[in-house]
């Protein structure tokens, strides 16, 4: 284990330390390199920087491990629920029976949205994306609870944290509600967090909704398949936001406006759609084609990923989640026939192969989605609902961590070098 490297850069020889985490790979400390040498790193897409150190999730790309605190995602989809998996994000450590309790009673507390941000709903076209509305809604929390905004307060970071993690749900499914002009329905809070949710979005005020229980527990797992994932995109949006002192509200809206794009969390929306544009197996063939053409810009929606060079784990417990609620609801889908078709077919093509693209978690999730009833539109607000607590758990990480500063990259400077200012009258 070598403690430092060395650097020969502007005719300086310089040793850099290397800091070492519990797992995974060793970082090159260059926070002096510019004071040492004038010179920046270049990384556009941060695919060799660490931005952070952080403890809360560690994914292994080659092998296609994800842990949560420690704890194989497969396992925690099998074996916990999404409120336990929320303690554990936030608090480091699986709850006890009464610490879970505990929680997800103070969860249930905070479902509820101020009667004012209702009127927001009504600003927005019927047609509005539920994107569009979860961006603004949820930003102007910041308007409605100002008593929690004061983020050098741990107490009121974490009333932040549970508002958000609890409202999520409410506002998602009135953004579903007022898409298809049907009245909000209240929060119910004898019902599990995804119950209500359930309820929320799908049950109307003139009769009973009754939570079936299998939809309960498969929409409970893609939950826990999204509530968080390292640095991503939108992760660090949020924590870049967040260097900065601006509100929770403020750096989560952030993070949802980031995951919105089709190469993140707006994937998923884009899979299921290009899986029925391709409709049959047998037209299969003519996408691989396209997604392999360098002059064409279509890629397979749901494949490939930054860090994952192997299987995601989550699109595996994904794929096993359709097959159960699919023999649990009696039902199927040509789209799931042609899904599985589709990744037979394009892992054992060699382009895919040496480029390492497996299914991602958005390949199958729409899926599922679509089955419980869902639109295609809701499919990244879901996303979102769901990674709010690693938002949050990674916020309250940044914002506790002592040496945390605002971040600012620098660039490689291409423009035009100084000049003079021209007259209008003598410009050519
Ligand atoms: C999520 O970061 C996270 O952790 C994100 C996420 C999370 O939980 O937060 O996991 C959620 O965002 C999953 C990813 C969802 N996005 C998609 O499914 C969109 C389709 N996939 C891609 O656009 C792409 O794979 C990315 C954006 C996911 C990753 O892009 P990279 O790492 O920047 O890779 P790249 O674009 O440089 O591609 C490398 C090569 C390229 O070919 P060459 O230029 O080297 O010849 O692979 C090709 C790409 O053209 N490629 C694909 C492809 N993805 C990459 N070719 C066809 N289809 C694809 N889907």
């Amino acid at each position: 284990m070598t403690d430092t490297v060395k650097l020969n850069a502007a005719d300086k020889d310089l040793d850099l330390k290397v800091l070492h985490g519990s797992v995974g790979p060793d970082v090159i400390d260059i926070r002096k390199l510019y004071a040492q040498t004038g010179m920046f790193t270049y990384d556009p897409g941060f695919t060799s920087t660490a931005s952070c150190d952080s403890a809360i999730t560690y994914i292994d790309g080659d092998e296609g491990v994800l842990l949560h605190r420690g704890y194989p995602i497969g396992q925690l989809a099998e074996q916990s629920s999404f409120m336990e998996v929320c303690h554990l994000l936030l608090n480091g450590e699986l709850p006890t029976k009464d610490e879970l309790d505990k929680f997800t009673y103070t969860i249930s507390r905070h479902t509820m949205l101020h009667e004012q941000l209702a009127t927001f709903y009504r600003g927005f076209r019927r047609d509005a994306h539920p994107m569009a509305i979860m961006c603004g809604v949820v930003g102007a929390l910041s308007a409605f609870y100002q008593d929690s905004a004061d983020i050098t307060d741990p107490q009121q970071r974490m009333i932040a944290s549970h508002r958000l993690i609890a409202k999520m749900p409410t506002i998602a499914a009135m953004a579903y509600k007022y898409s298809i002009g049907q009245p909000f329905m209240h929060p119910k809070n004898e019902l599990s967090y995804t119950g209500n949710f359930l309820r929320m979005t799908f049950g109307v005020p003139a009769e009973e909704y009754v939570v079936d229980p299998v939809i309960e527990k498969a929409m409970d797992r893609i939950f826990i398949l999204h509530a968080d994932h390292e640095q991503n995109a939108s992760t660090s949006t949020v924590r870049l936001a967040g260097s900065s002192g601006a509100n929770p509200f403020a750096c989560i809206a952030a993070g949802i406006a980031c995951l919105w794009g089709p190469a993140h969390g707006g994937a998923n929306e884009a899979a299921l759609n290009m899986l029925r544009e391709i409709g049959t197996v047998d037209r299969i063939p003519e996408y691989i084609a396209r997604a392999k053409d360098k002059n064409d810009p279509f890629r397979l929606m749901g494949f490939g990923h930054r860090v994952y060079k192997n299987y995601d784990p989550r699109a595996t417990v994904m794929q096993q989640t359709v097959r159960e609620v699919f023999a649990a609801m009696k039902v199927s889908d040509p789209v799931f026939d042609v899904a599985l078709k589709l990744e037979e077919m394009a892992l054992s093509d060699p382009y895919f192969i040496e480029k390492k693209l497996f299914p991602n978690v958005d390949f199958y999730s729409g899926v599922i989605l679509s089955a419980i009833g869902f639109p295609t539109t809701m499919f990244t607000a879901l996303f979102a609902l769901a990674r709010t607590v690693g938002w949050v758990a990674q916020w309250n990480e940044m914002i506790a961590d002592p040496e945390q500063k605002i971040g600012r990259p620098r660039q490689l400077y291409t423009g035009p070098t100084q000049r003079d200012y021209v007259a209008l009258d003598a410009r050519s």
